[in-house]
């Protein structure tokens, strides 16, 4: 794919970023991190999710966050959604973008959101229109669709019949995510051609994490296979709070560099963002305390 293309960093940090750490972070200071970014140049922004509060007590504050932030002019903000009452609590805030997730596998389903992957589809068959009603975008996350920790490989029709449920309701844009960072290149250029021809129509959008740096290799992978959308931590945060071994997310900052470097702009100021980095690492510290810790770091 030609490399003029435009490439679009969704920033997670603020989400995924933070789910696992163990000191709550007062919602003020988020809302600074996030200034930090949008001055950088970030546009696109998973600000949280609507889960139980007491699932990930660090998220508790999602709503009072978007109070904080909302009224920034061309930024997009979304939210992650785990269930009904996630999307319910969402809506109500006024959020305009959701993004509700589902596990490729049940195991990673029943370990994360408390039902089966089957559970979760017919709760998106059935409420799922409510989006769109309420005027908000519904967008579609799979998580462990490059491989679970426990099962490994995902049958592609496994995705395939989870996009079908995504689009019934309205959904264009769909994430794919390596929760805990186990794909590879090769996987990824072989995947997603397979996605663009069963569904054409959706945008495609990939969710990485970082086992020993292939999460950036994976990256370019990515965009050289017409993924136009990686979702990436600012400082390399991250990780799922329910995978045994979880890597943080990619680093937007590297993610910025590689891609400056090879003349494709994501409209992201790279000093900017390093100074982001900075703020962010002065309340975090720079090996924040984790409910999970990484591999390599054992
Ligand atoms: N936000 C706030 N409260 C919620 C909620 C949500 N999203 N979902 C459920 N609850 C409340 C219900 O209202 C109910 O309250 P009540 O006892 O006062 O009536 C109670 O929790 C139990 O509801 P139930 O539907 O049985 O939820 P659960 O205990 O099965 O939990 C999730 C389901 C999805 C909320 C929980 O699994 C979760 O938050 N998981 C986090 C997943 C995640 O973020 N993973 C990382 C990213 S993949
Ligand atoms: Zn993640």
């Amino acid at each position: 794919m030609a490399k003029e293309q435009n490439l679009t960093i969704l920033e997670v940090g603020p989400r995924d970023g933070f789910q696992n750490l163990v000191e709550f972070i007062p919602t003020e200071k988020k809302a600074q991190i996030i200034q930090k970014l949008v001055d950088a140049g970030v546009r696109y922004i998973e600000f949280a999710s609507f889960v139980h509060p007491k699932w990930i007590p660090q998220l508790a504050d999602a709503a009072e966050l978007y109070s904080l932030i909302k009224d920034r002019p061309g930024v997009t903000y979304r939210a992650l959604i785990p269930n009904e009452k996630g999307l319910e609590r969402a809506l109500e805030k006024g959020v305009k973008e959701v993004t509700w997730v589902v596990c490729a596998t049940d195991r990673g389903n029943l370990a994360n959101l408390n039902m089966t992957t089957e559970q979760s589809l017919e709760m998106i068959r059935r409420i799922g229109t409510r989006v769109k009603r309420a005027g908000a975008k519904f967008c579609g996350s799979i998580a462990y669709a490059l491989g679970d920790p426990i099962e490994g490989d995902v049958p592609i029709e496994k995705i395939f019949e989870i996009v079908r449920v995504f689009r019934q309701v309205g959904a264009t844009d769909v994430s794919i995510a390596d929760s805990i960072g186990i794909a590879s290149p090769l996987k990824i250029r072989k995947m997603f051609p397979e996605l663009a021809n069963e569904f054409p129509d959706v945008r495609w959008s990939i969710h990485l994490h970082n086992i020993l740096g292939l999460g950036i290799a994976n990256a370019l992978a990515a965009w050289e296979v017409g993924v136009t959308t990686l979702e990436s931590s600012i400082a390399g945060l991250g990780g799922c709070p329910y995978a045994p071994y979880p890597g943080g997310n990619v680093a937007t900052e590297e993610l910025v560099y590689l891609f400056n470097k090879l003349g494709v702009h994501s409209g992201i100021n790279l000093d900017k963002l390093m100074e982001a980095r900075d703020f962010v690492r002065s309340i975090v510290g720079e090996k924040p305390k984790k409910q999970v810790g990484h591999p390599e770091e054992k």
